[in-house]
Order: C-alpha cells, then structure tokens, then sequence
C-alpha cells in the first residue's frame, strides 16, 4: 500500500515537472494478431467500456505507452487512459490512469509482444451479456481456463510507431 501511494505521488510529481515540449516516450498501436500476413491483424479498438476489435463503426482507435509503471491509452475524444486487466483476464482501462504492474513489451524490433504476467497469450469471447453479435472482448490467459467455451486465441503484435 505504502508503496502503491509513493508510485502515484512520483507519476503525478513527474508529470507536472515535465517539459512542455513534445516528449518522445515509444508509443506502440497494438494488433491482435489472429492469422497469418498483414489480414490476420486486426487492430484493438475502444467501444464503450471494453477493448475489442473487428468493428467498423462505433469504436476509437488507441496508441499505448510505456511510462514505466503506467501503459497510458490516447485515443480521440477520451481523457488520460490506463491499460489494466479485470481479475477475471479482461483488458479493460481505467481514467484517470493508474500504475498496472505486470505488462511488458518483449522484443527489439519494431514489431514486440505484449506480454502481461509473463503470458503472451490473449484470447477473445463474445460479449457475456450481449451476445455473439457483438464484438469480441480481449481477455488474457494467465491461469489454465478460458473464460468461454470457443475462445479466438491470438498474440498481441505491439508496432512502434
Ligand atoms: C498478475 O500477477 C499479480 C501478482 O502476482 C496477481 O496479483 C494478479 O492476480 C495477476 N493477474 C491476473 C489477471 O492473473
């Protein structure tokens, strides 16, 4: 707990000590990265309080950053965002945005994995009160069970941008 307060008082210390002019913290978009070749990629995307993909309407496209304790979200039209994960593995986000520990950028090149947890495997399922019609919600696998019967099981590619 202790702890938890001093990392909140040191990212908000931080951000009002920062220069004004444009800082070059890495952003990444990131894909789910269900097939093979460019097609398999379908960028994540923000629709209402879930990380989803595969819509093409109704959702805000997302660049993430790494600021150590923080993954911030920037989309259009959304205030300061924070990567975070339900107990249950869902990708979800949290405002104002809060240190998450757990998710890493593996790799060197352009192209990384997000990994949080140390597990590379994320997988999706339809909306559990909304049904099949609705876009598919991003979980991550960290313990040994899906949280629906016919999981899509995908990585996610990060690209920095
Ligand atoms: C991730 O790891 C932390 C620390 O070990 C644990 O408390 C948390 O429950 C884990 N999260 C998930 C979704 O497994």
């Amino acid at each position: 707990m202790q702890f938890k307060t001093l990392s909140i008082l040191t990212a908000a210390t931080a951000a009002l000590s920062a220069p004004i002019e444009a800082r070059d913290a890495q952003q990444y978009s990131l894909q789910a990265s269900i097939g093979p070749g460019a097609t398999g990629l379908k960028p994540l995307q923000l629709h209402g309080n879930n990380i989803v993909y595969g819509l093409t309407q109704g959702y805000s496209d997302f660049r993430a950053e790494d600021d150590g304790d923080i993954i911030k979200l920037f989309a259009a039209g959304y205030p300061g965002l924070s990567l975070d994960v339900a107990q249950d593995g869902e990708l979800t986000f949290k405002s104002p945005p809060e240190p998450k520990e757990g998710f890493t950028f593996k790799g060197d090149g352009n192209v990384q994995d997000l990994e949080f947890n140390g597990s590379q495997e994320f997988y999706s399922c339809a909306d559990k009160i909304l049904g099949p019609l609705h876009p598919q919600v991003v979980y991550v696998k960290t313990g040994d069970k899906y949280e629906c019967e016919n999981p899509v099981k995908f990585t996610i590619a990060a690209t920095k941008q």
